[in-house]
């Protein structure tokens, strides 16, 4: 089984950026976490962090030609605006889920809103890295 973890806009700075919203940990650690996580759970992990919207939606259509079965993504500030990311999710028809590393709904009123949500299989929001380990955990129990 293969999964592909895409991280949106600012995740790169993770570990400096408001760590008391989104912890300490740097997207270096939590990659490496997940990887431990599928290595236990014998899954093929990719990760693809990208700052532009473009980039992520070209990741996301070549998933298909990579086979991959499901997609993990937390598309930053993207979930709350890009129809273009959205209908990418849409069209590849790859299972995909969504995460946040903080509680969207406990904050600014325009975190509320996912535009990504009805088109993935589910959302998991707000328990830092645990985000990302809960949807693999759902990922290999739904789709392997
Ligand atoms: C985030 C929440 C988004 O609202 C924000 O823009 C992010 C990170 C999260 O993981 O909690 O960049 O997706």
């Amino acid at each position: 089984m293969k999964v592909l973890v895409l991280h949106g806009p600012n995740l790169n700075l993770l570990g400096i950026r408001e760590p008391t919203v989104y912890g300490k940990l740097t997207l270096s650690e939590i990659n490496e976490q997940i990887k431990s996580y599928c290595q236990e759970l014998n899954i093929d992990v990719e990760f693809f962090q990208s700052n532009y919207e473009g980039a992520l939606i070209e990741r996301i259509h070549r998933a298909v030609t990579d086979s991959f079965s499901v997609i993990i993504i937390n598309p930053g500030a993207l979930t709350h605006y890009s129809y273009a990311l959205r209908d990418a999710v849409a069209a590849v028809q790859i299972p995909t889920i969504e995460v946040h590393l903080s509680n969207i709904y406990s904050r600014e009123k325009f975190r509320h809103h996912s535009v990504i949500a009805p088109v993935a299989v589910g959302q998991i929001s707000g328990m830092g890295v645990h985000s990302y380990l809960l949807a693999i955990q759902a990922a290999a129990a739904l789709y392997r």
